[in-house]
């Protein structure tokens, strides 16, 4: 077992991480919104309105933030007004994207600002820029958000909704460089500004605009949307997936090995550079950091899972997805001057999801433990972590043993959530808190057996929090026995 170190400075701080740093995201694809989050009112799983009551009541339990809607590229094909009104009149379309699959715009505009309400998080609406018209974006936001009599605000009372919404979060345009359109990211910096121009602020009501962003490390992206665009701009975003394999053949969610393991981890930590490199272009335009930056889609895409319609992108999730989030939140949160939010695709059903669901049964993922582990973090202020730790090596190829983040919330209390990404070996770790006396420290810890040990339907618990043994506090000092491959998260006051 080996010896590392971390100091904390638990007076100091200045940046709060930002809530919405742990945000979702929810398309319709496959059975994300479809025996995910909606069932209809007529269905005998208990619902509200058509929406899932034990999936509401488990989001609640994170504190979801926020939720990003339509899409993804959906919603570049998505027509708003196709999804209002009475749904028996609603036009049907074939979901090119997902499946072939075809959508009957039940769960529409009021069904989504209804689960919202339901879940008490904000709405990240994307709007349509690849298929759409300026136009049809700004009576989009016309119908939600403006008071005063229009044709879409009356069309909007006629369809049963008096009071205007609260709409913050406005993308324009997903993926604009690829299903979004294939445009350049010049062509695209002056779409964005032209579609920009029409999202108008109703009321007391204010838009976030978000702009399209980069893939991965296409940093001419961020460059030329930043020059030509960025004062335009609240938001900009970065799409980031972790595939161990490639595009063909990704791996599976279960079937892996500590080949797999480590690259997957090693891809997480990835994000670091990402972030750094990406928010490095924008303060040169942007140095006092105005500009948000948005990863509103990051996580694990495996192999969909054997007999499911490729097309839905239905995987399982197991231990090593609780690692890669624990990864990849800790790095949000120590990058919280520039990262205002992200979100994890996709809550339900869906790539690296919070809950799988079958019927009427339903799963809390692994993933879901460590959003629900790590919420203390959400709103608090950021403490700078001195990391000094061994490193994971694997086939000749080394990655830090641990990854961590801290923060200390309005109560004073501080929250250490530390990742141990060696599958096989403990890691001793001395903590020193400075700048505090606490009295006691709590923790929780998330590991498992196997690396590949997920939740099914028939073994619901296989990987959830237990509480941390751990750990002694001596003054200000905190001895830690991390197990391997696992997530811990202390709360310390
Ligand atoms: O999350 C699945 C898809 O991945 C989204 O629709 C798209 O934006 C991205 O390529």
């Amino acid at each position: 077992m080996s010896a590392s170190r971390i100091i904390i400075n638990t007076d100091l701080g200045k940046s709060q991480i930002s809530k919405y740093i742990y945000g979702h995201f929810a398309e319709h694809l496959g059975r994300c919104i479809y025996g995910g989050f909606w069932v209809g009112q007529e269905s005998k799983i208990p619902n509200i309105r058509g929406i899932r009551n034990d999936i509401v009541a488990a989001l609640r339990q994170i504190n979801i933030p926020v939720l990003r809607w339509p899409g993804g590229c959906f919603a570049d094909e998505y027509h708003w007004q196709n999804g209002v009104g009475p749904v028996e009149n609603r036009p049907w379309m074939v979901n090119t994207h997902w499946g072939g699959v075809t959508e009957n715009n039940h769960f529409g505009t009021h069904e989504f600002m209804d689960l919202c309400d339901q879940l008490g998080c904000e709405p990240y609406i994307c709007g349509n820029v690849g298929s759409g018209t300026a136009q049809e974006m700004q009576q989009w936001v016309e119908y939600l958000t403006f008071d005063g009599q229009s044709p879409m605000a009356d069309l909007r009372r006629a369809n049963g909704r008096k009071d205007p919404w609260a709409v913050r979060f406005w993308g324009v345009g997903n993926e604009s460089w690829g299903c979004g359109g294939n445009m350049r990211p010049e062509f695209y910096a002056d779409q964005y500004r032209r579609y920009a121009t029409y999202c108008r602020n109703f009321g007391r009501n204010r838009l976030y605009k978000i702009a399209c962003g980069a893939s991965d490390s296409n940093y001419h992206w961020t460059e030329v949307l930043m020059r030509e665009a960025g004062r335009f701009l609240d938001g900009l975003s970065l799409h980031y997936y972790i595939l161990p394999g490639d595009w063909a053949a990704k791996g599976s969610a279960t079937q892996f090995d500590e080949d797999a393991w480590f690259t997957t981890l090693r891809k997480a930590l990835f994000m670091d550079e990402l972030v750094t490199k990406h928010a490095t272009l924008m303060d040169q335009y942007d140095p006092e950091k105005r500009v948000g930056l948005i990863v509103d889609e990051w996580g694990a895409w495996y192999d969909v899972e054997p007999g499911i319609n490729p097309g839905f992108l239905y995987q399982q999730n197991s231990l090593r997805d609780a690692l890669v989030a624990g990864i990849t939140l800790n790095i949000f949160n120590n990058h919280c001057e520039r990262v205002y939010m992200a979100n994890i695709a996709q809550t339900i059903n869906v790539l690296q999801a919070m809950i799988l669901t079958e019927g009427d049964r339903m799963v809390l993922t692994p993933t879901y433990h460590v959003f629900e582990m790590y919420k203390g973090h959400q709103g608090a202020t950021l403490l700078l972590v001195d990391i000094n730790c061994g490193l994971y090596e694997h086939n000749g190829e080394s990655i830090p043993a641990i990854s961590a983040s801290a923060s200390r919330d309005e109560t004073g209390k501080v929250h250490l959530s530390l990742c141990n990404l060696n599958p096989t070996r403990a890691m001793s770790l001395v903590c020193e808190l400075r700048g505090m006396e606490p009295a006691r420290a709590i923790g929780r810890v998330l590991t498992a057996e196997a690396i590949n040990t997920h939740n099914a339907f028939d073994q619901p618990e296989a990987v959830k929090p237990v509480a941390f043994d751990g750990m002694t506090l001596a003054s200000n000092t905190l001895q830690l026995n991390l197990p391997a491959k696992s997530v811990v998260v202390l709360e310390v006051e």
